[in-house]
């Protein structure tokens, strides 16, 4: 049966799941999640899951009707729910930001919109290099800026510029800073991450002789040696030659775990669970990749 059939039945259980905050539940046989935004009594956002972000109940049939707070979530798994509500952001005196309510669970999330729009905004709020002028922010429960160590050992950041998240001249000693472990662990992080991205003969180079797509790389299996859920993307592609390009859209498919994806490259969100398109300081559309960009060019083009 599909998650819509399922519907008046998730709903149902919700609030006595939830009571009066944001949560997500999974459903048995649905073959998927959803979570939903309860605020002052009612409903203000519903989103479901097609593709599990999570172990769902459909695989692990205990955890039916479970609120997520209680799920299982083992180091690396795959998706977090990042909760924004009622958030608005003011810059530099200006309204960045004004009224957003999302709950976003899915694999690939891809986040569209115009220079100034407030796409960078949206992904520092998460992870807490921003905070939010007013309402909230939450990463599977926890607070991007009270609990900021937490959720950024689960939740990776890369900067579109991957200079600004480079600090040592040596690849293997980029990637080594921070890590927590003994030094085998450490090697093997490294390696690991390195040779998921087939960039493994890297691991000596000095970063400053390599190319802007190498660069690029480096810094996403920095990241990555860290083995976060969830990993945002800031225009990964915007200072990439179209072989890098191609290159990292071929890594983004194979990344096993959830990525939310800030671009212009309208065709790297195509096969994408969701895309949201930012405008005037709100969510101006939201849903399947064909939709969002057909509007984006509708509004924009
Ligand atoms: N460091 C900053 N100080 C003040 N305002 C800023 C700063 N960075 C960005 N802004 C402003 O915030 C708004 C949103 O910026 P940003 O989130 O970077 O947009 P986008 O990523 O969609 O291009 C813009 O109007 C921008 O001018
Ligand atoms: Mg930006």
């Amino acid at each position: 049966m599909s998650l819509m059939h399922r519907l008046p039945d998730l709903l149902r259980r919700l609030p006595k799941a939830f009571g009066e905050g944001v949560g997500r539940t999974a459903v048995a046989g649905g073959g998927g999640g959803g979570s939903v935004l309860l605020s002052r009594g009612s409903i203000r956002h519903v989103a479901f899951y097609p593709v599990p972000p999570l172990k769902t109940a459909e695989a692990v049939p205990e955890m039916a009707g479970m609120p997520a707070a209680e799920m299982p979530c083992e180091p690396g798994s795959a998706g977090q729910t990042i909760v924004f509500s009622g958030v608005r952001l003011d810059r530099g005196g200006m309204r960045t930001l004004a009224g957003i309510d999302l709950v976003l669970g899915e694999r690939r999330i891809g986040l569209l919109g115009l220079n100034g729009s407030g796409k960078s905004s949206l992904l520092k709020l998460m992870v807490g290099l921003l905070a939010p002028t007013s309402g909230s922010v939450s990463i599977d429960g926890l607070s991007p800026m009270a609990d900021a160590a937490a959720v950024r050992r689960r939740t990776g950041f890369l900067f579109q510029s991957a200079d600004n998240q480079i600090v040592y001249p040596i690849v293997r000693e980029d990637l080594a800073f921070g890590l927590e472990g003994d030094a085998e662990a450490v090697a093997a992080a490294i390696a690991g991450a390195l040779g998921r991205l087939g960039i493994g003969t890297l691991a000596g180079r000095r970063i400053h002789e390599l190319s802007g797509g190498e660069r690029q790389l480096v810094a996403l299996a920095g990241v990555m040696a860290r083995d976060p859920r969830t990993i945002l993307f800031d225009e990964p592609t915007s200072q990439l030659d179209l072989a890098n390009r191609n290159r990292l859209c071929g890594v983004l498919d194979g990344l096993p775990q959830q990525a939310v994806v800030v671009t212009h490259d309208l065709d790297l969100v195509a096969g994408f669970d969701r895309v949201l398109v930012v405008g005037d300081g709100r969510i101006v559309a939201d849903g399947d990749p064909a939709e969002a960009v057909a509007f984006y060019r509708r509004r924009y083009g």
